[in-house]
This record gives C-alpha cells, sequence and structure tokens, in this order.
C-alpha cells in the first residue's frame, strides 16, 4: 500500500516536471525568435524603445521628480564617530586636574594636535539614496605630482532621460571641482568624442562635462558617450605634501555628491635581512638598564649566556661611578649619573641593530622557560601583527599574581576637556584561539617582553619620566602598538634592592618627583584624570 503511494506521487513529480520543461522550452524559442528578429531589424528596435519611453513616461517624471528634489546634502560633521559623554570621571583616589584651570597653552597644544589628527582620519561619506551617480565615496589614493582614475563614476541612464525632451532643461551640465586647491582634473585624450559632448576646463580644478540631445538616438549614442567620458576622468595633485586629502566635489542640476582622495607618498619598505631564521642571535637583541646594581646585572648575563651564548646585550648604565661590564657581545653605555630610567631605555633601544629586542630590567634572571623563540614565533605571525608580546615571572613566594599580567586602559571621552584613564585588570581578547591559545591582548604589560623595534621606537620612552614609569609608555603607545601577553614564556625576578638604589628609585620616596610625573602625564596625556589602581 505505501509502494503505491510512493508510485502514484513519483508519477505525478515526472509528468509535472516534463509540463514545465516543455513549457519553458516553447517561451524561449519565441523568445529567441523574437530578439532575432529584432536585432534583424535596428528600425523594429528603435521603435520599442521609444515604445517603451512612452509607457514609462508617468514613472519616469515622478523618478525626476524624486531625485531632484528629495536629496539632501548631510553635514557628515554631525554624525557621532566616538561614544562621548557629557562627562566622564576615573573614581576615587586618582590623580586629577580637578578644579585647576585648564592650561592656555595646554589648550593650544590640543587644539594643534587635534587638527593634525583629524587631517589622518579617514573621511565620513555620504551616499544618498536615489542618486544619479554611481560613484566609489573613498579609498582613492594617489601620489603626490601623480594622477589616478576616478573609478566607478558614471551617470544612471535614466536620470539622463530626464534632461530629455520636454523635462526642464535639455542641457546637461555636469561640473566638477577639486576643492581644496590642491589638484585638478583631466579627461584622458585617447577618446574620441562626438558632438554631443562637450568638455570644458580640461586640466584646472573645474572641470565641465556638457552634452544636449534632441532625440531617442542622440539620448542612448550620448548616454554611453557620457559614461565612457566619465570613466576616463583623472585627478591629477599638482601640490606636493606626503599626506593630504582632496574633495572632489560633483554636480548635475542641484545635486552634488562627494569623493574623498587621498595624497599619500608611499614610503619605502625597511625590511631586516633575517637570512638565517634559525639563528635568534641575528634576530633579537637584549637590552636593559642598570643602576648602582651591578651584582643584579652580572647575575642577569650570567644566566642569558647558559641559554644564549651568542645573543648581543645592550646595557644603558647610569651609576654614579660606572664599573666596566665584561664579557662577550656587551654593548656598555654610560649615561651621566641618575640621568634617568626612560632615557636609558631609550638610549638602549636606539643601539639595537636586530628586528627585535628583548626588554629586561637587570634584576631578572633567564630560567628553562625563558624561551625566546616562542616569542619570536609571535611577533612573526602574519595574522596577529604584534607589536609587543610579554612573557609572565617565574612563580615562587611572594610574586605577582597572575591577573596583575592582564591590564588593560579604560577610556572615556568627555565633552569637558580632556579624557579620563582608568588602567583595569583584564584583557580584550585570547589570540588566534588554536595557533596561541596561552596568549591574550592587553594594553599593559609588565618588564619582560619583546618588541618590533622599529614599531617601539616610534613610540619612545619619554625621557621626562626619570625614576619610576611604567604605564606612561603604555599609555603613549594606546592605539599604535598591537600588545599580547602570553603565559607560555617566563623569567625569574630576584628583587635586588641595594641603599643608593633604593634612595633614587623608589616610586613614594620622593613627592616631588611623583607630582612632576602626574602633572606630565595629565598634561601631554590631555587628560582631566588617571588612575593605575
Ligand atoms: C532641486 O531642484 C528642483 C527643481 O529643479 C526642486 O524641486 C528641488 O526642491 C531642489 N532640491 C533641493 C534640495 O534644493
Ligand atoms: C568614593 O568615595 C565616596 C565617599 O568618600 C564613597 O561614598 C563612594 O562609594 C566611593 N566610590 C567608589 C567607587 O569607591
Ligand atoms: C586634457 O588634457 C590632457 C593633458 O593633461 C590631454 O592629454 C587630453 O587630451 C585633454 N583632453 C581633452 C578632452 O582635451
Ligand atoms: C548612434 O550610434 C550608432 C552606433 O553606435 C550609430 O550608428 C548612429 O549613427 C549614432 N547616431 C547618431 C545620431 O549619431
Ligand atoms: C653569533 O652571531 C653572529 C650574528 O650575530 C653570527 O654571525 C655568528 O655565526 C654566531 N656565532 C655562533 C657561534 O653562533
Amino acid at each position: 500500500m505505501r509502494m503505491n503511494t510512493f508510485r502514484v506521487h513519483l508519477w505525478v513529480t515526472w509528468s509535472l516536471v516534463i509540463v514545465v520543461s516543455v513549457t519553458l522550452i516553447l517561451i524561449s524559442t519565441w523568445l529567441s525568435e523574437k530578439s532575432g528578429h529584432l536585432s534583424r531589424d535596428p528600425v523594429a528596435h528603435h521603435q520599442d524603445v521609444h515604445i517603451n519611453m512612452d509607457r514609462r513616461d508617468m514613472n519616469v517624471r515622478l523618478f525626476c521628480q524624486q531625485i531632484w528634489s528629495s536629496h539632501k546634502h548631510v553635514n557628515v560633521n554631525n554624525v557621532a564617530t566616538s561614544n562621548t559623554k557629557s562627562s566622564c570621571s576615573c573614581g576615587n583616589d586618582s590623580f586629577t586636574i580637578a578644579n585647576q584651570p585648564v592650561l592656555p597653552w595646554q589648550r593650544k597644544a590640543y587644539e594643534l594636535w587635534e587638527n593634525e589628527y583629524r587631517e589622518t582620519e579617514e573621511p565620513i561619506v555620504f551616499c544618498p539614496a536615489l542618486s544619479p551617480f554611481g560613484y566609489i565615496g573613498g579609498g582613492i589614493t594617489v601620489e603626490p605630482g601623480k594622477y589616478a582614475n576616478i573609478r566607478g563614476l558614471y551617470i544612471h541612464p535614466t536620470a539622463l532621460t530626464c534632461f530629455h525632451g520636454n523635462y526642464d532643461s535639455d542641457t546637461v551640465l555636469l561640473t566638477i571641482t577639486c576643492s581644496r586647491g590642491v589638484g585638478t582634473m583631466f579627461v584622458s585624450s585617447s577618446l574620441q568624442y562626438s558632438k554631443f559632448l562637450f568638455i570644458s576646463g580640461n586640466n584646472t580644478n573645474q572641470l565641465l562635462v556638457i552634452t544636449s540631445f534632441h532625440g531617442n538616438h542622440e539620448l542612448i549614442n550620448s548616454t554611453n558617450e557620457f559614461n565612457v567620458l566619465l570613466n576616463n576622468i583623472f585627478y591629477q595633485n599638482v601640490y606636493y605634501d606626503i599626506f593630504r586629502r582632496d574633495l572632489i566635489r560633483i554636480t548635475l542640476k542641484n545635486i552634488t555628491v562627494e569623493i574623498n582622495v587621498l595624497i599619500r607618498r608611499q614610503p619605502l619598505p625597511r625590511l631586516y635581512d633575517v637570512r638565517d631564521n634559525k639563528d635568534i642571535s641575528s634576530m633579537v637583541t637584549i637590552v636593559t638598564k642598570t643602576f648602582e646594581r651591578y651584582k643584579a646585572v652580572n647575575n642577569l648575563i650570567r644566566s642569558i649566556r647558559v641559554y644564549y651564548p651568542n645573543i648581543t646585550i645592550v646595557i644603558a648604565d647610569d651609576s654614579e661611578f660606572p664599573k666596566h661590564i665584561h664579557g662577550q657581545k656587551i654593548k656598555q653605555f654610560v649615561m651621566p649619573f641618575a640621568e634617568g630610567w626612560f632615557a636609558g631605555r631609550n638610549l638602549a633601544l636606539s643601539q639595537v641593530r636586530t628586528k627585535y629586542f628583548l626588554w629586561v630590567d637587570d634584576d631578572f634572571e633567564f630560567t628553562d622557560g625563558t624561551n625566546l623563540e616562542l616569542f619570536v614565533e609571535k611577533l612573526d605571525d602574519k595574522n596577529e601583527k604584534l607589536d609587543i608580546v610579554a612573557g609572565i615571572f617565574e612563580k615562587s613566594h611572594g610574586q605577582i599574581s597572575v591577573d596583575s599580567y592582564f591590564q588593560i586602559f579604560d577610556i572615556s571621552k568627555s565633552e569637558n576637556f580632556g579624557s579620563c584613564l582608568v588602567r583595569k585588570r583584564g584583557a580584550h581578547r585570547k589570540l588566534s584561539y588554536k595557533k596561541f591559545p596561552q596568549c591574550y591582548m592587553t594594553d599593559v604589560v609588565l618588564n619582560f617582553f619583546m618588541g618590533k623595534t622599529q614599531s617601539v621606537r616610534k613610540i619612545g620612552f619619554d625621557p621626562e619620566f626619570q625614576r619610576v614609569a611604567h604605564s606612561e609608555f603604555f599609555i603613549d603607545a594606546l592605539g599604535e602598538l598591537r600588545i599580547a601577553v602570553c603565559l607560555d614564556v617566563s623569567i625569574k625576578h630576584k628583587p635586588v634592592k641595594t641603599s643608593k638604589y633604593n634612595l633614587y628609585r623608589s616610586r613614594d620616596i620622593d613627592p616631588q618627583d611623583k607630582y612632576r610625573n602626574i602633572q606630565h602625564v595629565l598634561f601631554k596625556n590631555n587628560l582631566q584624570c588617571y588612575k593605575l589602581y
């Protein structure tokens, strides 16, 4: 019984399939005959278009009215780009400028910075509905002094029909203007234009394209030609700058659209020769800064040589009576006495000649867990594009808890002058889940990290911070460096305190110094307040 029902279903299905296929074949044969007939008879073809135009006339009129009248120009500056609040705060016990008037020279410095920053921001492009044009809103880049095709620019054929016959005017005037005084427009010479098109202002900052027509043939021909022409419009930069934006305005009747052009001098690559990427000594330099702790730094060097006998070690030393540090491939740079913590880091970093460097404090000790190859592997990863990758401290009594490895900045902007910055525990996310499951993206790491020499040099260590500073570097690196912590590389911290060291390096010993640091951060990073929990 069930078998029978199944057969009946099958039969019905097949009959349907056959009926539908036959119908389709009949229809397509009829259609191809019809079109064959049309293509053999151009007169009939044009008549057909004409009839269609008449039929569509009402719709076209409506469309034309709509595109010319619905067009609004949206002021892109009004579009909110960030979650700015009316005010922000850093909570209790933060460092703050509260109750102090903002220094007028800080305001001035900020405005200067902001103007520069705005220029680098990608502009917002408003692309209206019912636009008569297709165009690219952004992404056109040109080298200074060079030209680029304004790709993708075309006019919708129906928009041109609005000019046809009795609607308004039968002359189309398209104006293309470079609005910032650094560019001109031209139409490439390889084109032969008919009597329909007239171009004026070739190689000036305002190009006019004019066409007018009276009949359908002309409309059809000139729409094509118009678009071929639009395809061959070029922007030429005439004012040298390495980074600047120009804005092209295209106007048809009372409709204007804007195209952003980026003038950008392409920097040349700066490549490192790492032919032998199995030899870590040719890829990594170890850098440290020491101050009145020769016992510690010598212990560090001994431990490094156990694992990496051939790696270069750069030491910046601002002790009062410098002692020569002995050993192969050690570069000791003596600095003025107590020149400072960040000044020393800068000096050491400036001497690095390898692609990567490893930062360690002088009271660290290499162990079996200090596997620099694992750092290199992460910095080399093409997908993660990390600039800094940090490790952890080997656990023993009195060591730092694991969550102190995960620190991020929470920044809130406010309408008031300056932002609020709070350093919190936590991470942004894990790295690529399968490849580096032990790694997390953060904003701040501890003093055991490997970095890309070029990226970190761009940020630099602000020598204003003389004694104790740490997060200050990472505040400067915000939005510039990709930073991660990985739990699979470790080092031992063996705190060594000498009396002289203590005198100079304890955060709370000199309230004057602490105050200076705070004021410097508040000013430099234009903060209302900040808190490092
Ligand atoms: C554009 O011009 C048309 C008439 O050609 C007018 O009806 C319309 O309101 C204008 N639109 C704007 C936004 O000015
Ligand atoms: C800040 O301090 C005030 C009083 O000193 C207290 O009421 C409030 O709970 C504190 N806020 C936080 C977030 O600790
Ligand atoms: C516009 O100027 C360019 C030279 O910059 C020239 O090659 C081209 O033929 C000119 N186009 C027209 C339409 O005159
Ligand atoms: C329009 O173009 C066709 C070929 O594309 C040509 O045969 C015809 O003469 C043109 N019409 C006019 C009015 O120029
Ligand atoms: C030490 O490193 C240098 C490159 O920095 C390399 O040329 C040399 O062969 C290495 N020597 C040993 C013994 O690995």
